[in-house]
């Protein structure tokens, strides 16, 4: 029986803070009492510290197979506790085709959190994934509302058969959930072992310099307000306030969602011309550009060295083309241009439909002001509204 559960949660468009709520109202309805945290402003070391917890919880979205980066920093961190029950839950991306629901797959996501989490002290109870409607907007249209909630309700009926167990006293190891994702994380590792590594490093980077604002874009600065990682930064261009994607950027495509004006893109024809820049070709020109000036400057032929080569000149290559990028979309016809030239420009956009942005940066904000509260020693009543 768990009657008492702090969840520490992680969520772009929603779909995780929704399982997140539905763990609540299950726990609760059975008389349990259940917190509820976003990782972008908790402190587990001073929580865990400060009170007795019966079970915590990481919940978060598969990115790549993996935990977003952002959650395993916060796992990574998470203070060493002996003997306290933990569940794993990674959301993952599911589609509808006519008939047919697509699930998706997390890979090696709940393993390497539980895997963390059971070197650090914590009791195992349960690892599993949850079907969600697929949320990356950078590259497929958004579900439409009645299939969204299509998916939700299978994913709550399963939800609810795992938290039974679970109240019952029993583990969720070997299931048939945990299979599919094994299979997915054996293939993976199989066909390109250091895959999460490239998707972690080099993926997230690369697709978060694909994102810009469109000519829509009215400055309000509601994506960067929002943003968990603070990715975005607004800088003034002559009169107005123009986002600008960091490279703590991880895709969660919160910004992109629930951007009022539809005004963020993910640039496909810009995603060309910058894989063009950072990858393979330009690097080739160099060395030629640089053999014919070097004389008997030695040809690479080390595979470990050219890869080495690559990410030397990767890094720089993208600051300085985003950079160049960026300014050159503030004309407007070549905003246009990017903007009809990216399919970002057809797809409907995604957020899970309950949830609004104010209930994924709330919890964040009464944190904030309960801080503040703190400081100030305010009435309580302030921090009730
Ligand atoms: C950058 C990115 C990578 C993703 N990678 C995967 C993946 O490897 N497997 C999968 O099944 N879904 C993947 N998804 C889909 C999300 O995990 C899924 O829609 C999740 O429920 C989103 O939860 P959220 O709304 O709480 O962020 C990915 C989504 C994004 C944006
Ligand atoms: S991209 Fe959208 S949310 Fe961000 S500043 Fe522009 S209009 Fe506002
Ligand atoms: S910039 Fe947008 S996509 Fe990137 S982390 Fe922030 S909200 Fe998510």
């Amino acid at each position: 029986m768990i009657d008492q559960a702090l969840l520490y949660m992680l969520s772009g468009t929603g779909n995780t803070f929704r399982v997140g709520c539905w763990i609540k109202e299950m726990i609760e309805a059975d008389g349990g009492t259940v917190e509820l945290e976003m990782i972008d402003e908790a402190g587990p070391r001073e929580q865990l510290n400060s009170k007795e917890t019966r079970m915590i919880g990481l919940l978060f979205p598969a990115h790549g197979f993996m935990p977003p980066w952002s959650m395993i920093k916060f796992i990574l961190r998470f203070p060493v506790r002996r003997g306290t029950p933990a569940i794993c839950v990674a959301t993952r991306g599911s589609f509808i085709i006519g008939p047919l629901k697509i699930p998706g797959a997390s890979g090696f996501a709940t393993f390497f959190a539980a895997l963390v989490l059971l070197l650090k002290g914590y009791r195992i109870k349960g690892l599993f994934s949850l079907d969600m409607p697929a949320n990356m907007l950078n590259l497929h249209w958004g579900l439409k509302e009645h299939n969204s909630v299509r998916i939700m309700e299978k994913t709550f009926v399963k939800l609810k058969s795992f938290m039974d167990r679970l109240q019952n006293g029993k583990h969720i190891y070997f299931t048939l959930n945990n299979l599919w994702e094994a299979m997915w994380s054996v293939i993976l590792f199989w066909l390109v072992p250091v895959f999460p590594v490239i998707y972690l490093v080099f993926g997230r980077m690369f697709m978060g310099k694909m994102m810009f604002s469109n000519n829509q874009c009215v400055g309000c600065g509601l994506c960067a307000k929002s943003c968990g990682n603070q990715a975005i930064k607004m800088i003034r261009v002559g009169s107005k306030q123009v986002p600008f994607w960091t490279y703590h950027c991880e895709n969660c495509m919160r910004c992109m969602a629930y951007c009022n004006k539809k005004a963020v893109e993910a640039g496909h024809s810009w995603g060309v011309v910058l894989y063009y820049i950072t990858a393979v070709p330009v690097v080739f020109w160099i060395s030629l550009w640089l053999r014919e000036r070097v004389p008997g400057l030695p040809v690479v032929q080390n595979y470990w060295i050219q890869e080495l080569l690559t990410v030397f000149y990767f890094l720089p290559a993208l600051i300085i083309s985003y950079r160049l990028f960026w300014y050159l979309i503030r004309i407007k016809p070549i905003n246009t241009l990017f903007t009809y030239t990216t399919l970002t420009r057809f797809f409907r956009r995604y957020h899970e439909p309950q949830t609004r942005l104010k209930h994924l940066t709330l919890l964040t904000r009464k944190r904030q002001l309960k801080t503040k509260k703190a400081k100030e020693s305010l009435p309580d009543e302030t921090v009730q509204n």
